[in-house]
């Protein structure tokens, strides 16, 4: 029997994801054990099937309809945003799916009240596209690095600001051509604010710091400076000083280790640092973890198609839990260590 997808929002990686499920039909049917198949589409505006191959019948504006439904499985949020995805999400978890979401703002905002709803309910919540698009880095901290401990985060989760720095400092282009280039691009979201004054990165740095310290962290709990006051001359005197800036999310356990720090903000990173080597919307992220030590995660973080991998990776996935009958812990916040915006250095 085929599992039935629900899909909110038809956008940029929503319609991505309708080609994906649709063009690879066979591989997924192989990798999962079962067919995927898409039950619905919930959209603000009905014209947007056009373009996307799919039965115009599948679309609809009542999207809490589709995620009660009966025969829906899965539902995959990609309207970001807090309303109305946060109460679709929970209808959706509460009438017993397994949600997949790219949304990093609520997860920052109530993730916790989502996890325990799915605690709750034996679904899963999946999320691996909330934080640097297609690199595979939140099940790596959620599951492989499950044993270890970490003590340090630190990453450019934000494409947009990294391509703007990345302009400025190469090319010594303006500020505003290069945030313009990065949006037609298609990295930047709807309103660029989130991502040039930080709050994006700050989400993102909430997300990877509670699964990293195993604590409840919130995007309100993360100290947060955005680029926006980062000057042509900055840039200049960074290089003379043989650095680079680039806006950084730190996540760190303080020495002693009774507590944990997150902060966004531009930081002057000397050239031969690895992390100043992440140019254009690339996204990249340290993790040093006491026994296996630095690793580093390096790709695509924004756009259609890598944001897309992502939340395919997490459908197939919450799939074959399906049809094993279990659903994954999302691993909690068991350690309950307090968490303050700045952290030590
Ligand atoms: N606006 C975000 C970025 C998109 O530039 O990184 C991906 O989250």
């Amino acid at each position: 029997m085929a599992l039935k997808v629900a899909l909110l929002g038809c956008g940029v990686v929503g319609s991505e994801v309708v080609r994906l499920i649709r063009e690879q039909s066979s591989e997924l049917t192989a990798r999962v054990g079962t067919s995927l198949e898409i039950g619905g589409v919930a959209v603000r505006r009905l014209g947007r099937a056009r373009g996307t191959g799919l039965d115009p019948e599948l679309f609809t504006t009542d999207a809490m309809g589709l995620v009660t439904r009966e025969d829906i499985d899965l539902v995959v949020e990609v309207i970001g945003g807090i309303e109305p995805a946060r109460s679709l999400i929970l209808a959706a978890i509460k009438s017993g799916k397994s949600v997949v979401t790219a949304n990093k703002a609520l997860l920052a905002e109530d993730g916790a009240a989502i996890h325990e709803a799915a605690r709750a309910a034996g679904v899963d919540v999946y999320y691996e596209a909330s934080v640097a698009g297609a690199i595979p880095l939140l099940r790596p901290l959620r599951d492989s690095l499950a044993g270890d401990r970490v003590n340090r985060v630190l990453g450019i989760v934000n494409g947009t600001t990294n391509y703007i720095l990345d302009r400025m400092d190469s090319l010594g282009a303006g500020f505003t051509e290069s945030l313009e280039e990065a949006q037609s691009l298609g990295y930047a979201e709807a309103d660029p604010t989130a991502d040039v004054e930080g709050f994006d990165a700050a989400a993102k740095a909430a997300i990877l710091a509670r699964l990293a310290f195993h604590t409840q962290v919130t995007a309100a709990d993360v100290h947060r400076e955005g680029i926006t006051e980062v000057t042509a001359g900055d840039i200049a005197s960074a290089k003379d000083m043989g650095c680079v800036v680039k806006l950084l999310a730190i996540c760190q356990r303080s020495e002693d280790g009774a507590s944990v720090g997150v902060r966004v903000h531009p930081v002057m990173l000397p050239r031969e640092h690895p992390l100043a080597n992440v140019t254009e919307a690339y996204n990249a992220v340290f993790v040093e973890a006491e026994s296996a030590g630095r690793l580093m995660f390096y790709g695509a973080g924004a756009g259609g198609a890598p944001t897309a991998s992502a939340v395919l990776g997490d459908i197939v996935a919450v799939a074959r839990n399906r049809l094993a009958g279990t659903s994954v812990a999302d691993g909690g916040e068991d350690a309950g260590l307090p968490v303050h915006p700045m952290g030590e250095t």
